[in-house]
């Protein structure tokens, strides 16, 4: 008899109408209905932020790395001010680059345009700026996660370049050695 005091009490206009069975049922109904419900929007609103949060993220880099991301020159200290390059070769930085690319590139790259574990270096002073080169080549890493044609290089060569740990001036006599390579008398 208290369960039904209770219910009148709480819901007066229903229950004057609603016998005792009655009421239940549709006290089953509402609490089904209010469960589902809350799966609904639980499941819902989880599934929105979690779309969301990646959709947000990649808009927002999107933009800053277009922006600042320079393909002739790279991304590192070299630019067109601090590299210096002469229309003729300098022989010595040449060989000196030839000695120090047998020892930490020639197992990757062929001096011809044939891929090896790298794409060949013929024709890579044409193609590049000597600074982006130098940029690339001493710290290989974030210019592979920006640069639209490493990454298609990557995509061909399935590997990343390693970073070689090369000093300034070893990077330098490199480029001038592709120099050579690439016909510079
Ligand atoms: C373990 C293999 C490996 C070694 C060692 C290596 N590279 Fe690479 N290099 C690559 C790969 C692979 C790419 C293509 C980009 C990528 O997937 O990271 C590449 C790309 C390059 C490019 C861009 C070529 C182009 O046509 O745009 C240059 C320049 C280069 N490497 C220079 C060097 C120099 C200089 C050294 C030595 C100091 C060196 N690499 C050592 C694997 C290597």
């Amino acid at each position: 008899m208290t369960g039904v005091i209770n219910e009148s009490s709480m819901m007066p206009q229903l229950c004057a109408k609603l016998n005792h069975t009655k009421m239940r049922n549709i006290k089953i109904i509402l609490a089904f209905a209010a469960f589902s419900f809350f799966i609904a929007c639980g499941g819902g609103n989880k599934k929105s932020t979690t779309d969301a949060a990646p959709a947000e993220a990649t808009s927002a880099e999107k933009p800053t790395d277009v922006t600042s991301y320079d393909p002739k020159r790279g991304e590192g200290k070299f630019n067109e001010q601090n590299v210096m390059v002469d229309a003729t070769l300098n022989a010595t930085m040449a060989a000196a680059g030839e000695k120090i690319a047998g020892v930490k590139c020639t197992s990757c790259h062929k001096m011809t345009e044939e891929r090896l574990v790298g794409p060949g270096w013929k024709g890579v002073t044409q193609r590049k700026t000597p600074y982006w080169i130098m940029n690339f080549i001493t710290n290989p890493d974030p210019m592979i996660d920006k640069d639209p044609e490493l990454q298609a290089q990557l995509e061909l060569c399935l590997v990343r370049m390693p970073n070689q740990s090369l000093v300034d001036e070893e990077a330098r006599n490199i480029v001038e050695f592709m120099r050579k390579n690439d016909g510079v008398k």
